[in-house]
């Protein structure tokens, strides 16, 4: 019932402060390929949900430098320091229109704990800011993203339905399909394949992992400038659709029971 209230109103409003009764889980963005939309799903999945966004991806254009975050002119890296200390990082506020956020940094590749240390560190944190947490991963088995999986209560994972795309989701189920996977056809064209919807099918019916609600193709989306998330409000008309498609995805994470 909390659930339901909470997606009820966080469509339309961002409440000034984190939400008391917020059940603390993490929710992790992660697919074995890059460029399919980890970053977007995540970033938006957070603002819907009214979560902290924390950012395991240490590559460049990710999530951190679309926030407006530059670490050039911070000084320390929070991740790194977090678990370094095992204090809980303080998320830097993103404001109405901005999940509140953890962010990455360039050198976390090398600095990245164990996956069970990542995974133990990541409930904490959700746990002592009593706050859903969403991780935008790296796209490989590395420690950070094997421990977000580990942590997860929902594993969202966009699927392009693309040949090289579905080959590389194959791969992932294969490996992972233990985990509390939801796919998330994204990306999709008005009109797609139906070889790859067949597919999709199949695989999920193979490794018993469920396909959640789907996220167009938005031509406007890979050139925006704005550093906002497109869900926050005031949205733009053009962009109602694919933030009507973010609350279905931020629904079915919230009723996800597996
Ligand atoms: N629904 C969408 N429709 C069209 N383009 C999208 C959509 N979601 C994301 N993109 C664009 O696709 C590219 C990859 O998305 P991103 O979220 O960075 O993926 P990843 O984190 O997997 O690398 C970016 O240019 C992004 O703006
Ligand atoms: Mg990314």
């Amino acid at each position: 019932m909390t659930n339901d209230l909470l997606l009820r109103d966080a469509s339309h409003v961002r409440r000034p402060s984190a939400s008391p009764i917020q059940t603390p889980i993490v929710i992790a963005s992660l697919a074995y390929k890059g460029g399919i939309g980890k970053t977007t799903l995540a970033e938006e999945l957070a603002h819907v949900l009214d979560a902290v966004a924390v950012d395991f991806d240490w590559s460049k254009g990710g999530l951190t430098a679309g926030w407006g975050y530059r670490e050039e002119s911070r000084i320390g890296a929070p991740i790194i320091d977090a678990f370094a200390s095992g204090r809980v990082p303080t998320p830097l506020r993103g404001g109405p229109r901005k999940p509140d956020l953890i962010p990455g940094h360039t050198t976390f590749v090398e600095h990245q704990p164990a996956a069970d240390k990542v995974a133990g560190e990541l409930n904490r944190w959700a746990y002592s800011l009593q706050r859903r947490i969403v991780v935008d991963t790296h796209p490989d088995g590395c420690p950070s993203t094997n421990g977000a999986m580990a942590a997860a209560k929902v594993v969202v994972t966009p699927v392009i339905l693309h040949t090289r795309e579905m080959r590389s989701l194959e791969q992932l189920l294969n490996e992972a399909s233990d985990y509390p996977l939801l796919l998330i056809p994204y990306m999709v064209p008005r009109t797609p394949s139906q070889w790859a919807i067949d597919d999709l099918q199949r695989l999920s019916e193979r490794y018993d992992v469920p396909v959640g609600p789907m996220v167009g193709y938005y031509p406007w989306i890979p050139i925006r400038r704005l550093r906002v998330a497109i869900c926050s409000e005031p949205v733009a008309k053009k962009q109602r659709q694919f933030c009507t498609e973010i609350q279905q995805v931020a629904k079915a994470v919230l009723s996800y029971d597996r």
